[in-house]
């Protein structure tokens, strides 16, 4: 099949290249120049494990393509539309001018027999609203969100554990055959497949990612009362999760979601609730963005408490000329996504505090330096622990996983460590002689 892919951010490249892969031919259109250009030459403008491999085969196969130009999606028969729909600055709703704009482009294009397929998490109501701008064309729309996992998007994109379409009432039927075509090899493979409206379709999304961020605020929540009673978080997670009905998956406390979804996602998701008059009905999600950033005060105050009143400062900087390690800085391993990253919150706060913040994170350094300037960003664990009188870990990279404790304890000035991420062993950490502060427990 043609398909045309509007938007090549991070959601758009894994898709144009993963739509090549199943054996499409794909162009890839976004309006920003350097980034084709990156995309067209087989490099990928942000860190994804795999999306390397399947961009260079798309590019070589001659299936897939990139242009600034959407006049080069003419013809297509399917056209996604995978732009972002950021916070908008003013309020926590998203802002639809990506997606409004990318249908604007599209409709002197469109034609009968043409499908356009939304990707982008949108307010619910939004795709309806669409359809009837896109139905003058003679052409359809169908709502199809994207579940993909950062770090797992190429296998989330071939492979997905369900697709989703939302289909207009009326040519709902054929819209369907036309994405089961897009999707024969995952269809053929046993992947569930829900056709429904737009409207559910819509929430579907929101709903999931709204799900996933209670169950990580319901355990940081549980981490607060531990630590009050001295009980601990992980074991209490284990015990519960071993309930299928619960499940372990989703219950690390720790420092909380951060990212260019979950947070995001559900204050939109309040957002349009509140305009439709049905605020109410999630209104704890508000509470559970509230318990998520209080992790992140925690481990600033775990910082702080570790030195002795003497050793602080006044006033607004108790933490001058105290020197922290910070290790990690992406929202969650194997990303170099710092949006919202809780990481780089509690850098930026312990900066703000007066400290001397050495930051080290595989791969992030360069985005992080680009958002928070100030920290002195290092090459390595070594580099960045150097002297430190405190090391905090906030993000669970493998390479941190397999710190050797007794051999960074004679690199640093004072063996203390706040593990932000519950990513250590905190009998071999004290073992070696470190002071271990987990998260809840
Ligand atoms: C998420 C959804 O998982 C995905 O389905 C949706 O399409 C986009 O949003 P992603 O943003 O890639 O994907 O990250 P995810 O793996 O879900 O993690 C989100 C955040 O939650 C990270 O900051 C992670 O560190 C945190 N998290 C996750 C926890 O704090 N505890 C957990 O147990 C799991």
């Amino acid at each position: 099949m043609k398909i045309s892919v509007k938007g090549c951010g991070y959601l758009g490249a894994v898709h144009a290249a993963a739509m090549a892969t199943l054996g499409h031919e794909v162009v890839g259109v976004d309006p920003d120049a350097r980034k084709i250009e990156l995309l067209q030459s087989g490099e990928t403008p942000f860190f994804e494990p795999g999306l390397d491999e399947i961009l260079r085969a798309g590019l070589a196969s001659g299936r897939l393509s990139f242009s600034t130009e959407t006049e080069r999606a003419a013809g297509a028969q399917v056209h996604f539309i995978a732009v972002g729909t950021p916070q908008s600055a003013d309020s926590g709703s998203a802002d639809l001018s990506y997606v409004r704009a990318a249908i604007a482009d599209l409709l002197p294009l469109l034609g009968p027999d043409q499908l356009v397929v939304g990707k982008s998490t949108v307010p619910v109501g939004t795709a309806a609203e669409l359809a009837r701008l896109v139905s003058e064309t003679g052409a359809r729309l169908a709502w199809n969100p994207e579940f993909l996992r950062e770090g797992f998007a190429v296998q989330d994109t071939i492979a997905p554990d369900r697709l989703v379409y939302g289909v207009d009432r009326e040519s709902g039927d054929a819209d369907a055959a036309v994405l089961d075509a897009v999707y024969a090899e995952a269809l053929a493979a046993g992947t569930p497949r829900i056709v429904t409206d737009y409207a559910t379709a819509e929430l579907v999304k929101v709903a999931a990612n709204s799900f996933l961020a209670t169950k990580i605020s319901f355990i940081n929540a549980m981490s607060e009362i531990a630590e009050t009673v001295g009980a601990d978080v992980v074991t209490l997670a284990d015990a519960i999760g071993h309930d299928e009905r619960i499940g372990r998956k989703f219950l690390g406390a720790g420092l909380g979601f951060g990212g260019g979804c979950l947070p995001k996602d559900i204050r939109a998701f309040v957002a349009r609730a509140e305009e439709l008059g049905t605020g109410e009905s999630v209104a704890f999600l508000k509470q559970m963005d509230e318990i998520n950033l209080r992790r992140r005060q925690r481990v600033v105050d775990l910082v702080v408490g570790s030195f002795d009143g003497s050793d602080l400062g006044d006033g607004a900087t108790p933490l001058a000329g105290r020197s922290v390690a910070m290790l990690g800085l992406s929202f969650k391993p194997n990303s170099d996504d710092v949006r919202d990253s809780p990481a780089l919150d509690v850098a930026a706060r312990l900066h703000a505090l007066g400290a001397v913040v050495s930051a080290y994170d595989p791969e992030t350094n360069r985005n992080a330096a680009a958002r928070v300037p100030d920290l002195r960003y290092c090459d390595s664990v070594e580099d960045a622990v150097r002297g430190a009188e405190i090391v905090v870990l906030g993000t669970e990279w493998l390479e941190f996983r397999e710190l050797d404790p007794a051999g960074l304890r004679t690199q640093v000035e004072r063996a203390v460590i706040v593990d932000g991420r519950n990513a250590l062993d905190p009998d071999a950490w004290r073992g070696a002689g470190w002071t271990y502060h987990g998260m809840g427990r």
